[in-house]
Order: C-alpha cells, then structure tokens, then sequence
C-alpha cells in the first residue's frame, strides 16, 4: 500500500541502530565508543582513534602496533593510479578527484570487493586506511605541480601524511611537532559524526553490497557539498569575501537573514546541535593556540570571532539556534598549517575516513537490509499516449 507520513532530509526519521557515536544535540555532546571527543582530542592519537570506531575498543599496544604494520605493508598506490590522475585538468578539485581514485581503488584491488567474512573486511579496510592518505597527498601534489612520492613507513600515520603532503624535491622537509599534533587532533575531530549526509550515503550504498571502496567513494561526493563537509572551503572564502569588502560582518549577517538571498552564514547551524557544537568549541580553541605558537596573525580569524560574537546576540541565530559548527574554525588552522583551501574538504574526507568504514561494517555485520525510502506520489495519474505529432 501507499505511505501517508514523509519525513524531508530525514529530520526524524532513524535509520539504524548503532553503537558507535553518541550524540546529544540538546547538551552538547560527542561521544565515540563511550569516550568523550574531548578526551579523545586531548590524549588519543588519529590511528587509535580509527581503531577504536571501526573495532569498538580502544587497542593495546600489540593491537595497534599490528594495525599500523598491517596499514604500511598495504601503502602502495598501483603505478598505473599515477596515469588516471595524469588525465585530469590541474584546476579539478581534489575532492572529486579523490572520489574518482576511490573507485577506481576496485579495478586496483579486486578482491577487495566481495567482502564477506570478517577477515576479507579487515583487509579491505587496512588497504583503503593505508592508500586513502597516498591519494589526498596526490591530489594535492597534482594541483601543485610536485612529483608523486610514497611516504615514509617509519613515520607514525599522521606525520606520514604531513610528509607526502609538504616533502619537496629539493628535499627540504621539516615539521613542527605542534603541526602534525594539530593536525591528529582536528582528524579526531572528524572522525565519525553518526548519520550525517556522507555517512548515511556511506551506509546506503553499502546496503546493496557495493565494495567498500566504492560505497566510500559515494561519502566523499556526499561530503563535498557546501551545506556539509564542503562548508569548510566555503567558510575561509566567505571570511575573505567579507574581509576584501572591508571587514563589515553586520552586512554580511543581515544578508544571511535576508530570506530572498539565498547566502547563508557558513559554519553556522546544525541539524543536531541545537545548543552548541562540542568539536567547535575545540578548534576554535585550537585556532588561537595553532595560531600563537606557529606566530601567524591571520586577520580572517578576528573576522571569524567578530561573526560568531555578533550572531550569538542576534535574536534571528538565537531564536533559530545556530552556533558555530565544526567547519567554522577549521578552516582557518588548516590555513595556518600550510593547507590550501581547496584541501580543506578532502582533509575532512581523511580525518572522517575511519568513521565512514566502521558504519559500514557495522551496517554490513548487522545485515542490515537493502536501504529503500518510500515516496508519496504526486504526478499525473493517468494519461493515454500521444503520438508526437499530435503534442
Ligand atoms: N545562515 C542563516 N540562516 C540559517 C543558517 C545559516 N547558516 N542555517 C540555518 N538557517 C535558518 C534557515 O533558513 C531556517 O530558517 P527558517 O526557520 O526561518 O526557515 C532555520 O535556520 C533552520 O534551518 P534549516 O535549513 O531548516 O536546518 P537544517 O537542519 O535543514 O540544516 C544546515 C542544517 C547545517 C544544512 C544549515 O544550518 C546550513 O545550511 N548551514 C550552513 C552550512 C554549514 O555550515 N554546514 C556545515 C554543517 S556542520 C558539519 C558538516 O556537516 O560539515
């Protein structure tokens, strides 16, 4: 029979049971596995933390040890990967770049795709943990004009990143401890955010036994959306905007409230949160101690704080309830860390990695069924052919 009841963008609608994040919209918390994305941020590294999503506990040491062997023996990216990437324009933005790599990780890795037992799973998942980072540093290093390098297994999996990214030619490289440090904790930040748009894409398209890959592959296209992970690249260009136009945030605010103009605020609002996001309380402190110690004065950041102070003592944010969301300051520590703004959404795509494959193994080992929504019909009912002469 027909369905009655409908339920746009899935505001109330549940589509699983899981037992990875715990969100609570109304106070403000963040949990993965139990742990608090505060504690996580502060103690955790980004590789126990992947862990800890895709198996459900945090790893010993022989656990994690074996885990990180285990994602180095698989670090190699097929030479021929090399040519599909040559193929595209440098201007391609890297995040379609990268959801185009992804997929073509199965013709690479075929027997990466029927993932049945737990063990063709696990395999899956250390090789895409393992290329994932190879191919975010291509992307970038296309865009850039750099030769495409390997990384360097003796480095831990975030400083391995750092160095695929910034290594250059001439063999200059050196990295702050305060960078890569950074860097780990705004991964944790991102790791896993329950049933977003990207993740319950994720899921989706999981649910049809698609391969790992490609289902991955189907989050990042979801993610790269301004209203969702592309948010952070649409941030630092609005901050710029504002900044280039004179530094005047009560002009852009009222354009945001403007129901005719379609600008919204970026970085501001969420389906969930309805009090504050916890993760942008972390970054934006992170933002001025990234900031401080590394000496940058980015005057988008006094923009950002000038912003955010005005909204929170707008009746139309707070009657709406609309905070700072985790891609309002993000941004600006990924510039302050020497990543292009263009990257700012595939390093999203990294840090949420972890998050998207535990969701879709969980949904894979609870045999969830085939997702299908229903619809409500409102076309024509019946209509007699009319040949085209006729029309
Ligand atoms: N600026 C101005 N008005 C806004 C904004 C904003 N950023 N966000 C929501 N509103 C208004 C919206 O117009 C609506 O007003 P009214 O009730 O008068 O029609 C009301 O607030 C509720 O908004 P909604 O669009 O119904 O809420 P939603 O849950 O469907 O959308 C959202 C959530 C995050 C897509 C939305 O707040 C938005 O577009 N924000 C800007 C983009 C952004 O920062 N996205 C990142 C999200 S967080 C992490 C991630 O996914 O990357």
């Amino acid at each position: 029979g027909g369905i009655t009841t409908l339920d746009p963008g899935y505001k109330n609608t549940g589509s699983c049971e899981s037992a990875i994040t715990f969100l609570d919209g109304e106070k403000g918390i963040l949990r993965y596995r139990g742990y608090s994305i505060e504690e996580l941020a502060d103690k955790a590294d980004f590789l126990e933390v992947a862990y800890l999503l895709i198996f459900g506990e945090l790893p010993t040491k022989g656990q994690l040890e074996k885990f990180h062997n285990d994602i180095k023996a698989q670090s190699h990216v097929d030479e021929d990967v090399k040519k599909i990437l040559d193929g595209f324009p440098k201007s391609a933005h890297p995040m379609g770049v990268l959801s185009s790599l992804t997929s073509a990780l199965v013709a690479f890795n075929p027997s990466s795709v029927n993932v049945d037992s737990e063990e063709e799973m696990y395999n899956a998942i250390v090789k895409v943990l393992a290329k994932f980072p190879v191919l975010t540093a291509w992307a970038y290093r296309k865009r850039a004009g750099l030769p495409l390098d390997y990384g360097d297994n003796s480095l831990g999996y975030v400083e391995n990143f750092h160095k695929m990214m910034f290594n250059r030619p001439n063999g200059n490289y050196s990295v702050d401890e305060k960078v890569t440090n950074a860097l780990d904790k705004l991964l944790i930040l991102h790791a896993d955010h329950e049933q977003n748009c990207s993740t319950s894409t994720v899921r989706i398209v999981g649910s049809s036994h698609a391969g790992l890959f490609v289902s991955l592959s189907a989050g990042i296209n979801a993610l790269w959306g301004p209203l969702h992970g592309g948010a952070n690249q649409a941030v630092v260009e609005m901050l710029e905007a504002i900044k280039e136009d004179g530094g005047d945030t009560h002009k852009f605010m009222e354009k945001a409230k403007d129901k005719e103009d379609p600008f919204r605020l970026m970085g501001f609002g969420h389906r969930v949160y309805k009090n504050f996001d916890p993760r942008a309380k972390i970054i934006k402190k992170a933002a001025d101690e990234v900031l401080s110690s590394l000496g940058i004065e980015d005057p988008v950041l006094d923009i950002a704080k000038g912003l955010e102070k005005e909204a929170l003592e707008d009746s139309y944010f707070v009657d709406r309830k609309l905070y700072p969301n985790v891609d309002f300051y993000s941004g600006i520590i990924y510039r302050a860390l020497g990543i292009p703004v263009e990257m700012f959404t595939p390093m999203f795509a990294l840090g949420r990695l972890p998050g998207w494959i535990a969701q879709w193994r969980e949904m894979r080992l609870r045999k969830e069924p085939i997702g299908r929504p229903r619809q409500v019909y409102i076309g024509e009912t019946h209509r007699d052919f009319k040949s085209i002469e006729k029309r």
